[in-house]
């Protein structure tokens, strides 16, 4: 069985190279995930993935049902989770289709269904650092010919309308480096239920108030930055046991 999870997000409705062995619709205590889970084999190596959005690309980011797709996939014995995820960029050094695996986070998220541990007892996770470093470290260590930045601080908003100006300095002065609108609560129910969890986070566009980008170009950043994401993912995915 798989134990490698691919969440895909925004322009990664699908994997295309997936070799589907069988598609799995779930339920979970929480309600159904995002998308039926697809069983399959990428460069050789067994993996399951999972739509974000739906694999229509209907959910917006604030009706995302996070608990049950962490959910289904710990049910599943997935130990490992890579979630791919479009984003904005803030710092100045980061360009649309660059990839950056973020190191730190910052959550600007609200109303969302957030934690697992909202009844019954008292659980306080630990999330000084919010991302599996030994899955960043093997993201970050894979040979390809594109930008990878090493760190970044993604920061999650509610969306699903872009930010202002003020709200993206307002980023900035706090230390964000990316803006993105489905990191959290992800990453920390991944936490919780004790998931190796990092994001590989594609620049599509520059942030509100950083320089405009029509809706082609984004679309094209969209295309050409994905593409970059499933050469990184091969060859992570080609050298697993
Ligand atoms: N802001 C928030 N989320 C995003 C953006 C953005 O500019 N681009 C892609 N996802």
């Amino acid at each position: 069985m798989s134990e490698l999870a691919i969440i895909g997000g925004t322009g990664l409705t699908e994997l295309e190279g997936l070799e589907i062995s069988h598609r799995q619709v779930l339920q979970t205590p929480y309600g159904e995930p995002s998308s039926p889970i697809f069983h399959g084999r990428y460069c050789g190596k067994s993996v399951i993935f999972l739509a974000r959005h739906g694999t229509k690309h209907t959910i917006p980011p604030h009706k995302v049902n996070y608990r049950a797709n962490i959910w289904c996939l710990k049910e599943l014995g997935i130990k490992t989770v890579i979630a791919v995820a479009a984003v904005g960029s803030i710092h100045p050094d980061m360009q649309p289709i660059d990839l950056v695996i973020p190191h730190q986070l910052i959550d600007y998220t609200w109303s969302r269904e957030h934690t697992f541990f909202d009844e019954d007892h008292v659980t306080h996770i630990d999330f000084t650092h919010p991302y599996c470093e030994s899955l960043r470290s093997k993201l970050l260590a894979t040979q390809v010919d594109f930008k990878i930045h090493s760190e970044g601080v993604y920061g999650a908003m509610q969306g699903p309308r872009l930010e202002t100006a003020a709200e993206i300095n307002r980023m900035e002065r706090d230390g964000c480096d990316i803006v993105g609108m489905t990191g959290m609560p992800e990453a920390a129910l991944a936490r919780e239920l004790g998931l190796c969890y990092a994001t590989c986070a594609v620049v599509v566009n520059p942030a509100a108030g950083r320089g405009a980008a029509p809706m082609d170009e984004i679309e094209k950043n969209l295309i050409g930055g994905i593409r970059q994401v499933r050469e990184l993912l091969a060859e992570v995915i080609k050298d697993r046991a």
